[in-house]
């Protein structure tokens, strides 16, 4: 769907950083993607790839189910580098020993590099990431060593006539020094990429090939604001204009201007369609009562179908159904499914009653932040662009317990000055979340000469990279202070604020 004349595969050994070395590799402007490690000679020929690199992983090469490369990878005369577990089955798979350890060598180490063009532009010492057990012993016929440490003799290794390399260390995270230029090397100077891959040419040939494939049919998206329907539809509406009807479901449980901040990009400045539903009541009505998280989320997901089906059968048959799948969800859901934590609802989730041909994801190769790079491309504000994840099921899982009108408001309103005064002393910089929550506690305070017995508002606000894992934000107590005397001051039934200072785990980022 884009430039892909230069493309980079990357095989997937299972490693943890697997989708950090498709950034690096992004970030030095050539194209990549993730595939599955026994992906074949033929495939990887049959794409045109310049170059493949082999991840990290947690086996060992002897063991039984060992995750293994086709040995044909290595006749196709393309550079190869092997990060860790990658360089040790590109070891194994050549003729090379791999030697086994029982101790494992962890942390940031100081590696002495020898000359070799992985490693041009830097000095021959560098701080490198180890992280492993077994360590490559005798070198496959043809290679040397370029990089050692006391207790790795065999840190980096290369064959330069055929263009294999390997490397024991991460060079793919931040904690080893000049590790995107080492990948900058390998993908440029070794596998000759010219590094052309940009969003404005993304932009052009997305659009290019959506028009292409669409031509004057019809298609649908479910708009919920956030940054990925939201750049989907944009795409779209580059593309085919009035022939894209977009939907908001108006669910009632969005954050203060919310929706008329959609509609004004949307309804006023797009030439596509859009229909926005004013849902509310009937979501209120529906989850009156109710107070256990998991069927709130059940509630609101099944209601966002019907909501969004009897739209969608007003309008009639579409050949296609925009979805603002992004890259990092394609590569998880290849992925084993780990427990359930709680039952995510995503607007946009595929209804069963939509009369479509086809689904279209035009983001489904981007990463987030190239997702928010296309969206400023196509003139979405800031504002909209820059926006913190927000949950399908929106501030309903911010009230805990049952959830009425009264309480949203509460909420909507303590929520936005939160936000202003973060934003305002620049915390949202470093903080990736945060909003608050409306407990279900009433407690006494006082008001002037009156006792009162109102709500306390909870303000969240986490540090994560994944949102997997995630530390509460060392937010500067004037900040916190500021935050929660406007809240006490401008917002009716509240009476205390409290940060939480828990990470996850143990807690979760939402409240439900
Ligand atoms: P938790 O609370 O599981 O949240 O630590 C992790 C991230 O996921 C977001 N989240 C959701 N996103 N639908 C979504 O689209 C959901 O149902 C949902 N629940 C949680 C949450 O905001 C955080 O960024």
């Amino acid at each position: 769907m884009q430039q892909k004349d230069e493309l980079i595969l990357i095989l997937d050994f299972c490693g943890q950083y697997n989708q950090l070395i498709a950034r690096r590799v992004r970030e030095c402007s050539v194209y990549c993607e993730i595939v599955r490690h026994d992906t074949t000679a033929d495939e990887i020929k049959s794409r045109g790839a310049k170059g493949v690199i082999f991840t990290g992983g947690p086996a060992s090469v002897y063991g039984d189910d060992a995750p293994k490369c086709d040995p044909a990878i290595f006749d196709l005369g393309i550079p190869v580098l092997g990060i860790c577990y990658g360089m040790q089955i590109m070891t194994h798979t050549l003729g090379g020993e791999v030697k086994r350890a029982d101790k494992r060598e962890y942390g940031e180490t100081d590696v002495e590099f020898e000359s070799s063009v992985l490693f041009d532009g830097f000095g021959d010492k560098n701080v490198c990431l180890m992280s492993h057990t077994d360590y490559v012993g005798a070198l496959p016929e043809g290679f040397r060593t370029i990089a050692r440490t006391p207790s790795c003799p065999n840190a980096a290794i290369e064959n330069s006539e055929k263009n294999f390399y390997g490397i024991q260390f991460h060079a793919e995270v931040n904690n080893t020094v000049n590790g995107t230029k080492i990948i900058d090397n390998f993908v440029k100077k070794i596998c000759g990429c010219s590094g052309s891959w940009k969003m404005s040419s993304f932009v052009t040939e997305t659009v290019k090939a959506l028009r292409e494939k669409i031509g004057s049919g019809k298609a649908l998206c479910a708009l919920s604001g956030g940054v990925d329907s939201s750049v989907a539809a944009a795409l779209m509406n580059e593309a085919i204009g009035e022939n894209l009807t977009c939907i908001f479901v108006d669910h009632g449980l969005l954050r203060k201007n919310e929706g008329d901040e959609v509609e004004e990009v949307f309804g006023k400045r797009f030439k596509s369609k859009f229909v926005r539903v004013d849902a509310e009541e009937r979501f209120l009505t529906k989850l009156a009562g109710v107070e256990d998280p998991e069927r709130k989320r059940k509630i609101i997901g099944e209601e966002f179908i019907k909501v969004f089906e009897e739209e969608a059968k007003k309008i009639g048959a579409v050949d296609f159904l925009v979805q603002g799948t992004i890259y990092p969800d394609v590569v998880e859901s290849g992925k084993g499914i780990g427990a359930t934590i709680k039952s995510h609802h995503n607007v946009g989730g595929l209804p069963d009653h939509v009369d479509f041909k086809e689904i279209v994801e035009p983001l489904r190769d981007l990463f987030k932040d190239e997702v928010r790079a296309v969206g400023r491309e196509l003139g979405i504000p800031d504002k909209l662009v820059d926006r913190q994840p927000f949950p399908g099921p929106g501030l309903a899982i911010r009230v805990i317990g049952d959830i009425t009108k009264e309480k949203l408001d509460i909420l909507r309103d303590a929520d936005y000055i939160f936000r202003e005064e973060m934003e305002r002393d620049g915390i949202n910089k470093y903080a990736n979340q945060y909003f608050a929550a409306l407990t279900n506690v009433k407690s006494v305070g006082v008001m002037g000469d009156y006792r009162t017995y109102d709500y306390m508002i909870a303000l969240r606000s986490v540090t994560t990279v994944d949102f997997m894992t995630a530390t509460f934000t060392r937010v500067p107590y004037e900040t916190l202070e500021r935050a929660s005397s406007r809240i006490v001051n401008e917002v009716k039934h509240v009476n205390r604020v409290v940060y939480d200072i828990t990470s996850k785990p143990p807690a979760t980022i939402e409240y439900e």
